[in-house]
């Protein structure tokens, strides 16, 4: 017998009698639509869901240990008074059970899906902490059911992630705003996959570890200076003080970008993290800032300075004398072509820092040199040797060239929302990276580019299957917006075992969608789909044993 009553969303039923149900019983009944387990011991009779928070199988295919209900599917434990999980991951739903005469009667109340995000809340956090991925998934799909916004979900990992980053965040920060930045534009299944990739790299960087200790907001310092002298309690005291005291963020950003032009940053990432902190705030709102901010100013303090090291000096003292005032200035000129300008960019014996200079200058202005560095990193994408790949005595790969597009897409941000001439310099930090990324071909020589040929095709299928020809012919067939989206797709869906390459597949395809639809050309979507459908290394163990060894017996450093 069921009969609904009390309230709309209570439904009561009776579900057996209790003479007929000794302790250690246990039955389903479905109480409305759900269906509920039924246990008695000791302490009486309980009603809890019937599925398993795990994975749905039905707990009364378990068995019952005293108070303890298991799940012996994948042996989860869970109190019947109360529903707690006492081994595993979530509790399940427990429900009221009262006795009239014989009969056993169970009430079910549906959560409203205020009650479902308060509740789910605090497991999200649980299963961060813990970086319990199918925690996270359940608890993320519940949260978008019960209407949550998507980026209060991923904020989530941010609040985790960011105060616990060893030296401030970094790519697992970045690979989080670009997961926010596809998941806003998703929906349904594709969107909790966004999301939930985004949350795995922040659970999994911080996991055990503490969060640094933030200082009291103090507007005193000089956010240059402290950042130039690495003052980690200054850089954060000034950030918490620039939100207390409610300075426009766009004033904010500006110092973020000044300091992120004043060294050629971690190989190209310190505009990189200075974009992706911004668009994370501008997708969860200012007034979470102090969540992420004094920790982002810690990254652009204490990350290397590259522009110091020998091999930088001589294109540093080119960078250091150019007019960058009179470069930010030029607009780019509507009939300024230079058909060459790529393939001088792509000079593989001197740093082209010059070529760049005369270039904006000529007409090309910083946008045009932009959409040139986009070109020519995207072409040397396509003629990087495989097997340099997979050198033993050569550490270079991919990932020294994919940045050059990451940062060029960085810098163009940074030019869009702050032009100036401290962008004008990121530009030609960009350009530098650019001709560093030639390391490869300048010990191993130039390879000849992959050309694409239209040819429908699943693009996921030949990334899958590492056919790279058939990929780029596939990206080739499609209008750039589909294929940047496929490709993206491709790259959330775990062709990768290691969390830093997966990071840089995901940025990669994101900033090759974009930089398409900058630059007008397929090329960049060409690398990308390269890149993702090509072998490569994953993991770098082997890389560092041999260097270790190589110093520790010879003292010599290992070759860039
Ligand atoms: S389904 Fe119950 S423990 Fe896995």
């Amino acid at each position: 017998m069921t009969s609904t009553n009390t309230s709309e969303r209570t439904t009561t039923a009776t579900v057996g009698s209790v003479s007929e149900f000794a302790v250690g019983d246990m039955k389903m009944a479905k109480v409305g639509e759900r269906r509920i387990a039924v246990i008695r011991t000791q302490s009486g009779i309980h009603a809890l869901d019937n599925a398993c928070p795990h994975q749905g199988y039905g707990l009364v295919t378990g068995a019952l240990a005293d108070e303890m209900v298991v799940c012996q599917w994948h042996n989860w434990k869970f109190d019947v008074r109360t529903g707690q999980c006492t081994q595993g991951e979530e509790d399940v739903a427990c429900h009221p059970v009262t006795i009239d005469g014989d009969d056993i009667v169970v009430s079910v109340t549906e959560p409203t899906p205020e009650e479902t995000r308060s509740a789910t809340w605090p497991s999200l956090r649980r299963g961060i902490e813990a970086n319990y991925i199918g925690q996270v998934s359940r608890d993320t799909a519940r949260l978008l059911n019960a209407g949550a916004r998507p980026q209060d979900i991923l904020w989530e990992g941010i609040r985790h992630g960011a105060p616990r980053a060893e030296w401030g965040p970094g790519h697992e920060m970045a690979m989080a705003a670009d997961c926010l930045t596809i998941g806003l534009e998703r929906s349904g299944d594709d969107q909790a996959l966004a999301l939930v990739q985004g949350i795995s790299g922040l659970a999994e960087v911080a996991r055990d570890r503490k969060p640094h200790e933030l200082p009291s907001p103090d507007a005193s310092p000089d956010f240059q200076q402290a950042v130039e002298e690495e003052d980690i309690d200054a850089v954060r005291a000034k950030a918490l003080a620039w939100i207390a005291d409610g300075v426009d963020p766009k004033l904010v950003r500006h110092e973020f970008i000044t300091a992120a032009s004043r060294h050629h940053l971690g190989y190209g990432h310190g505009i990189i993290y200075v974009q992706k902190t911004f668009e994370l705030l501008d997708h969860v709102g200012w007034d979470k800032a102090a969540d992420l901010l004094p920790h982002s100013a810690t990254a652009t303090a204490w990350e290397t300075r590259e522009d110091l090291l020998p091999y930088m000096r001589k294109a540093m003292r080119v960078i250091d004398a150019a007019h960058l005032d009179a470069m930010a200035r030029v607009e780019r000129s509507a009939v300024w072509e230079d058909p060459e300008l790529v393939d001088r960019l792509l000079d593989i014996e001197q740093p082209p820092i010059e070529v760049a200079i005369e270039a904006v200058m000529a007409g090309a202005g910083i946008a045009g040199l932009l959409d040139a560095l986009s070109i020519a990193s995207a072409r040397r994408m396509l003629r990087h040797s495989l097997e340099v790949e997979f050198l033993d005595d050569d550490s270079f790969g991919w990932l020294d060239i994919t940045h050059v597009m990451t940062m060029t897409n960085a810098v163009r941000w940074a030019w869009s929302v702050d032009p100036g001439p401290h962008v004008a310099r990121l530009a030609l930090f960009a350009t530098w990276l650019l001709f560093d990324s030639s390391r490869g071909e300048q010990r191993h020589g130039i390879e000849e580019e992959v050309v694409a040929t239209p040819e429908t095709g699943d693009i996921h299928n030949a990334i899958r299957f590492r056919d790279t020809q058939a990929a780029l012919n596939a990206v080739a067939a499609l209008d750039p917006s589909t294929a940047g989206d496929q490709l993206i797709d491709a790259a959330l869906a775990d062709q990768s075992g290691a969390f830093i390459v997966v990071a840089h597949q995901i940025k990669l395809s994101l900033a090759a969608k974009l930089e398409a639809e900058a630059t007008g050309s397929h090329l960049p979507l060409f690398a990308a789909a390269r890149y993702l459908a090509s072998p490569r290394n994953e993991r770098f163990v082997r890389r560092n044993v041999t260097e270790s060894l190589d110093f520790v017996r010879t003292g010599k450093p290992p070759q860039r």
